[in-house]
């Protein structure tokens, strides 16, 4: 007994339904590979951060002394290099300045000019305007920076802030 091909068998040829197979294989395999780049790569690179340069510089320019920023809130914060920095306005001739990174767990602080004092949202910590521990978790004092006041020739005073 013979058995007789169907008609579709003698119309497809082997090597198509080869091919079509070879193709399905190989997009699963590069969209496997997309799949797992995709999931590996922030994991790696989270677990592995770039390192951030160190400050670049040696001083950076936190405003004019009448910066709006520092009448209405009392403070600014700045970019030293890569950290930020808490420049208060204590008078019009008065700045203190500090690492702007909480001594806890690195929350950033702000300035509570009614309180005068320097806080910290994460777990309440707070600071006077000296950079003391004064309340909170934070086991040390923020780490200061030094402030010096220039006034370029024919204009207002600027807040210049560099290392202690
Ligand atoms: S991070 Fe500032 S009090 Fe916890």
């Amino acid at each position: 007994m013979t058995v007789e091909p169907r008609a579709s068998q003698l119309l497809r040829p082997e090597t198509g339904d080869l091919g079509r197979r070879r193709l399905l294989g190989w997009s699963l395999r590069t969209s496997f590979g997309a799949l797992l780049a995709a999931v590996v790569y922030p994991v790696v690179r989270f677990l592995n951060p770039p390192e951030e340069k160190a400050a670049a510089t040696d001083e950076a320019d936190a405003g004019g002394v009448s910066d709006p920023e520092f009448l209405e809130k009392g403070y600014r914060i700045v970019r030293f290099g890569s950290e930020p920095v808490i420049v208060l306005r204590i008078s019009d001739t008065e700045f203190h300045a500090f690492s702007a990174v909480c001594t806890h767990l690195a929350c950033i602080v702000e300035y509570d000019r009614a309180r005068r004092q320097i806080a910290c949202n994460c777990h309440n910590g707070q600071f006077d305007v000296q950079g003391q521990v004064v309340g909170g978790p934070p086991p040390r004092p923020l780490t200061r920076f030094a402030v010096h006041l220039v006034a370029p020739p024919g204009s207002a005073p600027r807040v210049i802030v560099s290392r202690a």
